[in-house]
């Protein structure tokens, strides 16, 4: 069993009860990695996402030629979502930048939990769905930033 607890320190995480996380705990892997491992590659196929309990990982891609570093993740954030969600290979790489320790959840446990535990899916694809939320306000805010930099330029 994993515990699971450390996940009500943060917001995102609030709704999650004790039977979600009683739930989950018996479902999900607790897996130890290294500095400098690679979790995954862009174009692999995904087979689960990940949340991050301790340690930082870094999200990269290279685009040609060169390694652009996306975003830095630490505890209570969590990535592979985007495959779990639409089942496309992974989107980038994601490596280990200090000694990590990581929740997995497995796709076919989040596919099995929509039928078992219908509420507890639920309350995973709130928190995915926030998060994509997020992302793409930051994206436009970025975009705009650029956009604005170029035509001052
Ligand atoms: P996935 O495509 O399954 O595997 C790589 C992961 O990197 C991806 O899911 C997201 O969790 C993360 N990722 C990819 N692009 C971004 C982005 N623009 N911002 C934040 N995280 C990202």
């Amino acid at each position: 069993m994993v515990d699971l607890y450390f996940l009500l320190e943060y917001p995102i995480f609030r709704d999650f009860g004790d039977a979600d996380l009683e739930a989950l705990s018996g479902r999900v892997q607790e897996l130890r990695f290294a500095k400098g491992q690679a979790i995954c590659h862009e174009g692999e196929a995904g087979d689960a996402m990940y949340v991050v309990k301790e340690g930082v990982l870094d999200i990269q891609r290279m685009e040609s030629g060169h390694l652009h570093h996306i975003n830095l993740l630490s505890a209570g954030e969590f990535f592979g979502e985007m495959s779990l969600i639409d089942g496309s290979p992974r989107s980038a790489d994601v490596l280990v930048k200090e000694d990590a320790l990581l929740i997995k959840l497995p796709v076919h446990v989040y596919q099995a939990l929509k039928s078992e535990l219908p509420s507890t899916a639920l309350k995973i694809a709130d928190v995915l769905l926030k998060t994509l939320s997020h992302r793409v306000r930051r994206s436009t805010k970025r975009a705009l930033e650029s956009e604005r930099k170029q035509g001052a330029a």
